[in-house]
């Protein structure tokens, strides 16, 4: 290793998976005797029944690098960017990440485990996340806060969907032009063709705030007003007239959206949006973002989104039109405190087209690593990073100020840490000279208006990152360009109005404190890393630590996106690369970097899809997304949030179209060809999962696509399922138009509890021209950025989770052309295995496709004797699958996937990860749950047994919502394990039958 390089903080040779070839865990003896138990030769042969014209000959990326290669390369790609004194902000402001967040990032129970759907397991996450919600609560006083959403644009436009559901006939929200332009862009892709129109309140040139006269006129003249958002620091630093901007949307009846920054609400800051308004009525809702409360600027993302609605006595049911997640308190069975996630029937994967947001995988951990730094931080620290900001942000504009031809361009609007410097030169020029003496000054704001168009702007943003000293030699700088010749202008005073006088009482801890509290939660929660997480359809695989410690690497975590491209060619060069792995796996020719998640990659198809179809001036006639029933519960709410909307008006079918699922599993093409033969002038794509989510390939994928696009319609392929043929089946080939990969399944970045995902899209030919965000291509050996001619839009701020790419780059550097190809193929051929085993005692499903080969994953179900049997003892038919699920969580294992795609079924999913003894070891699990259950069927009346509380109570949790408490120093209590999940998984599975008959005995 060479001594510029971070050293690693962990041991790969002490841990289980980190060291074997591409971290699977069968080795050759073991494949050898898995094919030969299901009859097969090769790992070819697995995939002997789809069509060599869709498969790939090899993938066309180089060899796999050694550990010792990855380190290197990790490190050499980092120090290729440039960190320097920077006073970039602009909506990502840069703060100290606490001492707390490196240590909590690690704690593999919470960054590693699945979203928290079995309470009863995942206490971990549910807690932090509860401790999150609770003191972002306390920060904005809002009484509902979601956990949470992607970053803040893309909440911001759930805010607004939300406003258009909650203002009968309502059809337009108007947005302040002061709201950063990033975020602007972004709602108005996601809005475009559907039925939200945007309009927008301009500045006030002369003091750089949003023009309140403007926005008077346009509550007045523009019909059918549901919301205005607006933000409480501008995007030119200036703070907003926030009250009376509410006041007007009081009086005029229509919903107000504050765009805040949560840092800025600590102790000593700005006012809360809960007391904005002359009568301290409050904003309706409040939007953030909250990277910055957790970590540091990592080339723009994973960012936080957070949201908040009022949630009290005379309003309880506003809550239930928003998106995403929240967690709730309640009790399990046994009265114990405990918490669960709540509110599930406004999501996708219950109400489908009709939820309120296709959101499904998150920001999860971001917002617990928020949390756990917030407790770092308390209300001291808080106030300290704010006097810092204050001081440092009026020491460089009174300092500034002094120098020939530079002016605060808006004196008499009071900023807080960031403000609007007028030069007298060029700004990007400027930027560039700073660059080379060692400074990120600033971001270029001059053409951020109109109505300031013409003068050379420049945003500087002030944080407690800096010192007195980086000031000075700011300032000493800014006398090589200039002449020191006028007098300072001081800093314009904060009227007292707009500032926080009370305290948000957040504790500080220690940082011990914390991490052993985090810790104890990890422990609540399983990890990939224990053993098999069977979730079908999420791929629960292992994440390679190195992976982690690659995106650790100070030199990609401290690069903020709006640094000039030549300090940030490193970031740049990961990007390129992930492009270019990403259209080597797909065979497909652009690849869009930008989605956060599998969901958000649907949605940047069928954007790009409405952009085509617009082009060819067919956008209104192409009303159809053609969906089958098994898909994703995200794949019919994408189509509906991009404005498909399902009706029938005079027999016609509008919006989705439904297609059933054939005998064998696959989808029903005859089905689709009669539609096509009446209403293909009308279709607009389709949206299949393939292999689909009963694990079978669907076999006839590329003649639909033919059929598809013979009829001017375009082939959406949901890849949440990658993992069983990436490097196998070309989707070029395929006919595929857009697919999604999520980085978080097949590409090993960690779950997190929720989130950060991440989702890569692939394009065809057909859609390069429509590609959101920006490409990076390279030019004499240098990194720059394009935008594709007739662009979509944007889908973030700046370039999406830059660090789950970093983690997915050095995976696939890890695996190469040959390592991809065996993922795949090891994946499928332990399922196949787990399947042939298990289908001896198990029905499966679909019921009549038990000769269709699985791939990746596979359904099982109960005879109708055991179903009558179970409910015989007093377990409804209706409840039997979900309790045979908490049943895993007894042995120590997580459940499998309950009730999708089929009702009555578990669906399986074992991955690459886990060796032959490990997949023969869980085989006998599954096979004891059912001897059990067949001979003891009163069990599962009072599953599970030991993990730290019994079942919950849902319905009383939805019934009536418990969402935050006042977080002490005291922090909420953690239930004990009655029993060690390790030690469950370490019994006999009939020595852990025994148990739990006597645990079922003892509780009843
Ligand atoms: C088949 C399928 N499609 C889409 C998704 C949505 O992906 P994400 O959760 O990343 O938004 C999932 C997630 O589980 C999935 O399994």
């Amino acid at each position: 290793m060479k001594t510029s390089h971070v050293p690693l903080t962990y041991h790969p040779e002490k841990l289980k998976r980190e060291l074997k070839p591409f971290y699977i865990g069968a080795d050759d003896k073991d494949v050898r005797e898995m094919l030969a138990a299901i009859g097969l030769k090769s790992l070819e042969d697995l995939y002997g029944h789809i069509d060599d014209s869709v498969k790939m000959a090899r993938v066309p990326m180089p060899k796999h690098l050694s550990y010792e290669e990855l380190i290197a390369l990790v490190n050499d790609v980092a120090q290729k960017n440039k960190r320097k004194i920077s006073f970039l902000g602009d909506g990502l402001p840069q703060y100290k990440v606490t001492d707390v967040v490196g240590p909590v990032c690690s704690i593999r129970g919470l960054t590693t485990a699945y979203t928290p759907y079995q309470p009863e397991r995942s206490q971990g996450t549910l807690q932090t996340l509860w401790i999150y919600q609770s003191l972002v609560s306390q920060l904005t006083g809002f009484e509902a806060i979601n956990a949470s959403l992607y970053d803040r644009s893309t909440c911001l436009f759930e805010a607004m969907n939300c406003a258009l559901r909650l203002v009968k006939d309502s059809t337009t929200v108007i947005v302040a032009n002061t709201l950063y332009p990033g975020d602007i862009e972004v709602i108005e892709t996601h809005a475009r063709e559907t039925g939200m129109k945007i309009a927008r309140a301009p500045v006030n040139p002369q003091n750089g705030k949003l023009d309140v006269e403007a926005l008077k006129k346009l509550l007045n003249t523009t019909p059918l007003v549901a919301a205005v958002a607006f933000p409480q620091v501008n995007n030119l630093g200036n703070l907003e007239a926030v009250d009376e901007i509410v006041d007007l949307c009081s009086q005029n009846n229509v919903k107000s959206i504050a765009v805040v920054d949560p840092m800025l609400l600590g102790k000593g800051g700005l006012k809360a949006p809960v007391k904005f308004g002359m009568r301290m009525q409050g904003s309706d809702m409040v939007v953030a973002e909250g990277q910055h409360l957790a970590i540091g600027p990592n080339f723009g993302g994973p960012g936080l989104g957070i949201f908040g609605i009022r949630y009290h006595e005379n309003d309880k049911l506003s809550i239930r039109s928003t998106a995403g997640r929240y967690i709730g308190k309640t009790t399990d069975l046994k009265g114990r405190e405990c918490k669960a996630l709540i509110l599930s029937t406004r999501e996708q994967h219950i109400r489908r087209e009709k939820a309120t947001s296709n959101i499904c995988s998150n920001q999860s951990f971001v917002a617990t690593a928020a949390g756990a730094s917030m407790l770092a931080r308390g209300d001291e620290g808080f106030e300290a990073s704010l006097r810092t900001a204050r001081t440092l942000a009026e020491k460089a504009a009174e300092g500034l100020s002094q120098f020939e031809g530079i002016e605060l361009k808006f004196k008499g609007s009071p900023f807080f840490n960031e403000f609007t410097l007028k030069l007298p030169v060029g700004a990007t020029e400027f930027i560039h000279t700073a660059s080379a003496a060692g400074f990120q000054v600033g971001v270029d704001v001059s053409n951020r208006h109109p109505e300031l168009k013409g003068e050379n702007l420049l945003l500087m943003s002030f944080t407690d990152i800096h010192s007195e000293k980086d000031v000075d030699q700011l300032l000493a700088f800014f006398a090589t360009q200039f002449e020191r010749t006028k007098s300072a202008t001081p800093a314009q005073k904060i009227p007292s109005v707009m500032l926080r006088t009370d305290a948000p009482e957040i504790p500080k801890l220690s940082s011990s404190d914390i991490l052993s509290y985090y810790e104890r939660l990890g422990k609540q929660n399983l990890s990939p890393d224990d053993g098999i997480y069977p979730l079908g359809s999420c791929t629960m695989k292992y994440n390679p630590y190195i992976n982690d410690y690659a995106a650790s690497l100070p030199g990609f975590t401290n690069m903020h996106p709006e640094a000039p491209l030549e300090d940030v060619q490193g970031c740049l060069e990961v990007l390129f690369e992930i492009q270019e792995a990403f259209k080597a796996i797909t065979g497909l020719p652009g690849v869009v970097t930008q989605s956060v998640a599998g969901a958000q990659g649907e949605l940047v198809g069928i954007k790009m899809f409405q952009a085509y179809h617009r082009d060819r001036g067919e956008a209104d006639q192409r009303n159809v997304i053609i969906i089958p029933r098994s898909a994703h519960g995200t794949n019919p709410a994408t189509a509906t949030m991009a404005g498909y909307e399902s009706k029938v008006v005079d027999g016609k079918i509008y919006g989705i179209y439904t297609v059933e699922a054939l005998p064998n599993g696959e989808m029903n093409l005859g089905q689709i060809k009669e539609f096509l033969k009446t209403d293909g002038h009308r279709v607009a794509g389709v949206m299949v999962t393939n292999p689909n989510t009963a694990g079978i390939f669907e076999t006839q994928f590329k003649e639909m696509s033919a059929l598809i696009h013979a009829a001017g319609g375009l082939v959406y392929m949901d890849g949440a399922n990658m993992n069983a043929v990436a490097g196998i089946v070309d989707l070029n080939k395929l006919g595929v138009d857009a697919v999604h990969n999520n980085l978080h399944k097949t590409w090993t970045i960690p779950h997190g509890g929720g989130g950060p995902g991440d989702a890569i899209v692939g394009v065809s030919h057909r859609l390069l021209d429509f590609m959101p965000g920006v490409q990076v291509v390279k030019k004499d050996g240098r990194y720059d950025l394009t935008r594709a001619p007739k662009s979509c839009g944007s889908f973030h701020r700046h370039f999406g989770n830059f660090a789950h790419k970093i983690r997915a780059y050095t995976y696939i550097k890890a695996l190469g052309a040959d390592g991809v190809q065996r993922m795949s193929q090891v994946a499928v051929l332990s399922a196949r295995y787990l399947f042939h085993k298990l289908a001896k005692s198990f029905p499966t499903l679909p019921a009549e496709a038990q000769s269709s080969p699985r791939m990746h994953e596979f359904i099982l179900t109960l005879s109708p004797e055991i179903f009558k049997k179970i409910e015989a003892a007093g377990t409804p038919k209706a409840n039997t699958i979900a309790r045979i699920g908490k049943l895993f969580l007894d042995f120590g294992f997580h459940a499998p996937t309950v009730a999708f795609p089929e009702q009555y079924g578990l669906m399986f999913e074992p991955t690459e990860t886990y060796s032959k003894s490990e997949l023969d070891e869980f085989a006998e699990v599954v096979e004891a749950i059912l001897k059990l259950v067949s001979e003891h069927p009163e069990v599962l009346k009072t599953v599970p047994h030991f993990t730290p509380i019994d079942r919950v109570d849902e319905v009383q949790a939805n019934k009536n919502p418990v969402l935050t408490e006042k977080i002490t120093a005291h922090l909420p209590e953690i239930i004990p394990d009655r029993v060690d999940a390790a030690r469950l998984r370490n019994s006999t599975p009939g020595d852990l039958c025994a148990h739990i008959l006597k645990a079922h005995q003892n509780s009843i």
